[in-house]
């Protein structure tokens, strides 16, 4: 096999790698196609940043095997945020082996991102207001035109370092809950905004946070919800949403990220249960997608090429859709957790299918 894809992962300690079965059905998914599929870390360049030792999962075998090679023109990047060391590896990689091509270019911070797609007219609307934390005058200021609001580290990712905060009759106090940034619950509390700050501390406000207008999304049962979106390309370069779930936070949770303890649910049964109208929950659904894919067309034309985007949206209690976040190196287990094995399936399929087809169109001149 002459193609080949390198996935891009980096080692947690132990040498472990976080996603190494997800890695095994590309291995799998991109041998169908023509493609090889190797992964290998920064710590896998050998002295003379040459050849890497890459792993391949050869299915005939039933095993992982390891071979040394050059390098892949074409990547996957699946690296997560795992601290700064791990950080700044992957940003030495990159800069060291610039001419490598990557299905995914960079995608900028919540804050960046928020300022691009506010660029959009037919998005605009599906913003919620949101700014930079600059002092706690932000907070006050924010509060006093939506009652609920929440604040987001820039660069944070799986609902770490979240709180919400909720406005209480005559304005000086609000109820704060929310996740520290190792994720634990903070359960409600009464709080003085001006207070906030020290309550905070060390969470370097200034430097690293947004706060943005709530959305209302309590269910019945107390519990927060959202959807995540999985837009992707297909195996002949177009945009395709190739899924959407719903996803339930756990009790006195303020999110409803699956690795926070959410649970996830079939989008349908979830809309069906808050809007019961088959009509309603159709054009939901009709808006959500289309928005999907106007945010991920537009994206790529700020940041460059993408492959897949996972989106996190809202939807209100009137039916109104609204986007929360998008995720460059998107998780598709929620397909997985709802039973829903095709969409799964074409969720871990597709990125290969891509990457077959940038080969077809000879990469050169489309990745770059
Ligand atoms: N503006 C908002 N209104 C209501 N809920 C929100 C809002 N922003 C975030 N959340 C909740 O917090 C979760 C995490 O926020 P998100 O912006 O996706 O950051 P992360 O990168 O940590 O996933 C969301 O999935 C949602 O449950
Ligand atoms: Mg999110």
């Amino acid at each position: 096999m002459s193609r080949q894809l390198g996935v891009l992962a980096m080692y947690l300690p132990g040498r472990k790698l976080e996603e190494l079965s997800f890695f095994r059905k590309l291995c799998v998914s991109g041998r169908k196609l023509g493609l090889e599929v190797l992964v290998f870390t920064p710590d896998d360049v050998n002295e003379d940043g040459t050849r890497i030792q890459a792993m391949t999962y050869d299915p005939e075998k039933g095993s992982w095997v390891r071979r040394s090679c050059g390098f892949p023109p074409l990547i996957y990047d699946r690296c997560r945020y795992h601290g700064v060391e791990n950080y700044r590896k992957l940003t030495r990689f990159r800069s060291r082996y610039a001419k490598l091509r990557y299905l995914s270019r960079k995608l900028a911070n919540k804050w960046t991102v928020h300022q691009a797609l506010a660029e959009h007219d037919e998005i605009l609307p599906h913003l919620p207001a949101t700014v930079r934390y600059h002092s706690v005058k932000d907070v006050e200021d924010l509060l006093k035109s939506h009652g609920v609001i929440y604040m987001k580290p820039k660069s944070g990712t799986g609902g770490r370092g979240i709180v919400r905060l909720q406005r209480l009759q005559g304005g000086d106090a609000v109820l704060l809950q929310g996740r520290d940034p190792g994720r634990r619950i903070i359960p409600v509390q009464k709080l003085a905004v001006r207070h906030l700050p020290s309550k905070l501390a060390g969470w370097k406000l200034e430097e690293k946070y947004i706060i943005q207008q709530g959305i209302p999304l309590t269910l019945k049962d107390g519990r927060v919800h959202d959807f995540r979106m999985l837009v992707q390309k297909d195996g002949e370069g177009q945009w395709q949403v190739t899924g959407c779930a719903g996803r339930i936070g756990p009790r006195r949770s303020v999110t409803s990220n699956l690795h926070g303890g959410g649970t996830a649910i079939p989008m349908e049964t979830l809309l069906k249960n808050r809007f019961g109208s088959e009509e309603k929950v159709a054009s939901i659904k009709k808006k959500a997608y289309s928005l999907g894919l106007l945010v991920v067309e537009h994206l790529e034309k700020r940041f460059g090429m993408q492959c897949e985007v996972g989106i996190d949206l809202a939807v209100d209690p009137k039916g109104g859709v609204w986007l929360l976040e998008v995720n460059p190196k998107p998780s598709r287990e929620v397909f997985s957790r709802i039973g829903q094995r095709e969409t799964y399936r074409q969720a871990v399929a597709r990125p290969m299918e891509f990457a077959a087809w940038l080969y077809k169109q000879k990469i050169s001149g489309v990745t770059r």
